[in-house]
C-alpha cells in the first residue's frame, strides 16, 4: 500500500510529483507529503488528508526545485495524522516509504539507546534515522548494504539528500518500483501508471536492487552495491485510459467500458490461448484457484463453469489463508493465482508456496511486469488498460472472461468435444454486445437506488452460478456504501440469516434462468413470508418483488451481465451517500500487506 513517486531533472519536480501522486492515490489516501530539494535546502510539506488538499496547501507555501521525492498514505504504524504523513526528514536525508518493517521496534529501541530521537509512531521514521546511523559510520553505499541485511519486512524507499541536490536513490526490498526515463530526467514509482504522462521508457526494479538517479543519468546496483545492467521497456499502455474521459467517476467510466474491456480480453484468444501457453495446461492432478477479494470471487465463477464443463471440481481458497492449508500440491497441481495489481502480498505468499511445491503457476494478471507476472511459471494478461477506482469491475468481468476460455481450453486438453467447446464460444463472443446492449438500456437502477440507500443492512442470495454473483454483488454495495451487505448461497438462509429477517432489511436476489431458479424463488417466498422486502435481479418477474430486469442469456453468462446492474446499484447508492465512490475509505487498491 502507499504510493511513492520520486523526479529529478531539469524542470520544477512539483507539478511531476503532484500528478504521479494523483496517479497513485488508489494505493492509499490517508495523508499525502512532498519534499523537494529547494535553493535552500530540503523542504517538506506534508499533511492528513488527500493528494487535493496537499495541492491547495502548496498554493500557500510553494516549493521550488528539480528534484523531490513524494509520498501518499495508507496507514499501517501510526494513526492518519501529519505527524505520521511522509516524506520524513532526518539531518540531511529525507525518506519516503512503501511498505513494512516487521523488526522496527527492536531496531527503534536500539536506536534510542543510542542517543536517537523519534517525532512520529511509523518504522519509516525508524529505518531513516537507522540509514542515517549507518551513512554517517561506513558511506552510502554500504549503509545501503547493512541498512537492507538489517530490515527485516517487505519495503522500497525513494531518499533524496540535501548535500546531493540533484540526487535520488531508490531502494527495494518486496514492493514494487518501476524507473522512467527521458533524455533529460528520471522518474520513479510505486506503479507505470505515474508515469505514462511523462515517458514510455521503464526500467523494473527487482528485489534486492537500488537506484542512484541524477538529472537524466541512472545507474543500478544490488544490495552488495556491485553495479549491474538493466534493459528498459516500452510501456504500452496509453496515457488516456488513465484519464476519466468524460465520466463523473473513474467508477462509472470501468463500468460503462466493460463491453470494450471484454472485446479486448477476447482478441486474439478465442484460439484459447494457444499463443500464450504454449504447451499443455491440464494438469493430471488436482487445479486450485486463490485470489483476494473481487479475484477470488470471480474464481469462484470459475469453480461452477468448470465443472459444469469437465464434471471435475477445482479448489478455491482465500490467498490469506493459503499458507496454512497443508495442500497436497506437487507437479501434476496446477495453482492459478488471480490479481489486478499483480502486487497483492496474499496473492504473492500463495503463489511462492505453491511454486515452492513444484505446482504449474499460472498467473491471471492486468498490471504489466508486476510481481505476479513475474513469478508464475506462465502469465496471461487482462491487456484491459488500468483499473483507477479502487473498487474493482472491469479487472472482475476480465478475470472471469479468462478463466472461462482457460476453463475450454483444459476441456479441450480433457477430450472435451471441439462442437462443445465452439458452442462456448460463440455464447462467450456475444457477452460485449449483449453487455453494451443492456447499458444502453438501463431504465431503474438510479430509482431503485433512492429507494434502498437508507437501509442499513442487506442480504445478496444466489444459487448455482448465481451464488458467486451475489457474493460479489454484496462486497460491491459493502465497499462503495458502507452498508453492511451479506451474502448466502440462497439455501443457507433458512439455517440461520433468515432470524435477521424483517422489513428493514431487504434481500437482492440474483435470479438468472438456471436450474436452480425455481428452488430460488421458494426461499424468496420464505422471506417475503417474513415481511423481508426483495430486489430481484432476473428476466423473470416474481409477485411483490422489485426488479431489475435482466436480457434473456445463458445463465452461465450471468457473471458478466447480472454483475452490471449491481455494480451500478453500488455506485448509485454510494452517490446518494455523499461516499468518494474512486476512493472508499479504510481501502487501498494494491494491498501489499499481509
Ligand atoms: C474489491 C477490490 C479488492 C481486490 C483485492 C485483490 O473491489 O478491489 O477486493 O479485488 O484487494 O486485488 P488484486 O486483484 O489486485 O490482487
Amino acid at each position: 500500500m502507499c504510493g511513492i513517486v520520486g523526479y529529478t531533472g531539469k524542470k520544477n519536480a512539483v507539478p511531476i510529483l503532484l500528478s504521479g501522486l494523483r496517479k497513485l492515490e488508489y494505493r492509499g489516501y490517508d495523508s499525502a507529503g512532498i519534499a523537494v530539494s529547494t535553493e535552500i535546502g530540503i523542504k517538506i510539506v506534508k499533511l492528513k488528508g488527500k493528494v487535493r488538499k496537499l495541492e491547495d496547501k502548496l498554493l500557500s507555501y510553494p516549493l521550488i526545485g528539480n528534484c523531490g521525492i513524494a509520498h501518499t498514505r495508507w496507514a499501517t504504524h501510526g494513526k492518519p495524522s501529519a505527524k505520521n504523513a511522509h516524506p520524513f526528514r532526518y539531518k540531511n536525508f529525507s525518506i519516503v516509504h512503501n511498505g513494512i518493517i516487521e523488526n522496527w521496534k527492536s531496531v527503534k529501541d536500539e536506536l534510542i539507546s543510542l542517543g536517537y530521537k523519534f517525532t512520529s509512531d511509523t518504522d519509516t521514521e525508524v529505518a531513516l534515522i537507522c540509514f542515517y546511523d549507518l551513512y554517517k559510520k561506513l558511506g552510502i553505499n554500504a549503509a545501503i548494504t547493512k541498512l537492507t541485511e538489517k530490515l527485516k519486512g517487505r519495503y522500497t524507499f525513494l531518499f533524496i539528500d540535501e548535500n546531493k541536490p540533484n540526487e535520488i536513490i531508490g531502494i527495494k526490498s518486496g514492493n514494487p518500483l518501476v524507473i522512467g526515463q527521458n533524455s533529460d530526467a528520471v522518474f520513479a514509482a510505486s506503479d507505470i501508471t505515474a508515469l505514462l504522462s511523462f515517458t514510455k521508457k521503464a526500467y523494473f526494479m527487482e528485489d534486492g536492487q537500488f537506484f542512484v538517479a541524477k538529472g537524466g543519468s541512472l545507474k543500478f546496483y544490488d544490495f552488495a552495491g556491485k553495479k549491474i545492467e538493466k534493459s528498459s521497456e516500452e510501456i504500452k499502455w496509453d496515457v488516456k485510459e488513465a484519464e476519466r474521459g468524460g465520466y463523473k467517476h473513474y467508477l462509472l467510466k470501468e463500468i460503462m467500458e466493460q463491453p470494450d474491456s471484454l472485446n479486448r480480453v477476447m482478441s486474439g484468444r478465442l484460439n484459447l490461448f494457444d499463443d500464450e501457453l504454449r504447451e499443455s495446461i491440464a494438469p493430471k492432478g488436482r487445479i486450485i484457484c486463490t485470489a483476494c477479494g473481487t479475484s477470488f470471487n470471480a474464481a469462484l465463477c470459475f469453480k461452477y463453469f468448470f465443472n459444469m464443463l469437465t464434471g471435475r471440481s477445482v479448489t478455491v481458497e482465500n490467498a490469506s489463508e493459503f499458507r496454512y492449508q497443508p495442500f497436497d500440491l506437487d507437479s501434476d497441481s496446477l495453482v492459478i493465482v488471480l490479481s489486478q495489481s499483480g502486487e497483492t502480498s496474499d496473492t504473492k505468499e500463495a503463489l511462492s508456496i505453491a511454486k515452492m511445491a513444484g505446482a504449474n503457476t499460472l498467473a491471471i494478471v492486468n498490471s504489466w511486469e508486476s510481481s505476479i507476472a513475474r513469478m508464475a511459471d506462465n502469465r496471461i494478461y487482462m491487456n484491459i488498460g488500468p483499473e483507477i477506482s479502487v473498487a474493482s469491475t472491469k479487472a472482475y468481468s476480465a478475470e472471469v472472461m479468462i478463466l472461462y476460455l482457460l476453463a475450454l481450453r483444459i476441456a479441450g486438453e480433457m477430450g472435451v468435444s471441439k462442437e462443445k467447446l465452439q458452442i462456448w464460444r460463440d455464447r462467450l463472443s456475444s457477452v460485449p454486445e449483449i453487455c453494451t446492449h443492456y447499458l444502453s438500456n438501463i431504465t431503474n437502477i438510479e430509482s431503485i437506488a433512492r429507494k434502498y440507500y437508507k437501509n442499513k443492512n442487506f442480504f445478496f442470495i444466489g444459487r448455482g452460478i448465481g451464488y458467486p454473483v451475489a457474493v460479489e454483488g454484496a462486497l460491491k454495495l459493502k465497499e462503495l456504501s458502507y452498508i453492511h451487505a451479506e451474502s448466502y448461497a440462497a439455501g443457507e438462509m433458512k439455517h440461520g440469516p433468515i432470524s435477521l429477517i424483517d422489513n428493514d432489511f431487504p434481500t437482492i436476489a440474483i435470479a438468472p434462468d438456471n436450474k436452480q431458479r425455481a428452488v430460488l424463488f421458494s426461499n424468496i417466498e420464505e422471506i417475503k413470508s417474513r415481511m423481508g422486502q426483495i430486489l430481484l435481479i432476473s428476466d423473470k418477474k416474481l409477485e411483490g418483488c422489485d426488479i431489475l430486469i435482466m436480457p434473456e442469456i445463458d445463465s452461465w453468462l450471468s457473471p458478466f451481465v447480472y454483475i452490471l446492474p449491481l455494480q451500478l446499484l453500488s455506485y448509485y447508492i454510494a452517490n446518494l451517500l455523499g461516499n468518494d465512490v474512486d476512493q472508499p475509505r479504510n481501502l487501498a487498491k494494491s494491498v501489499t500487506v499481509e
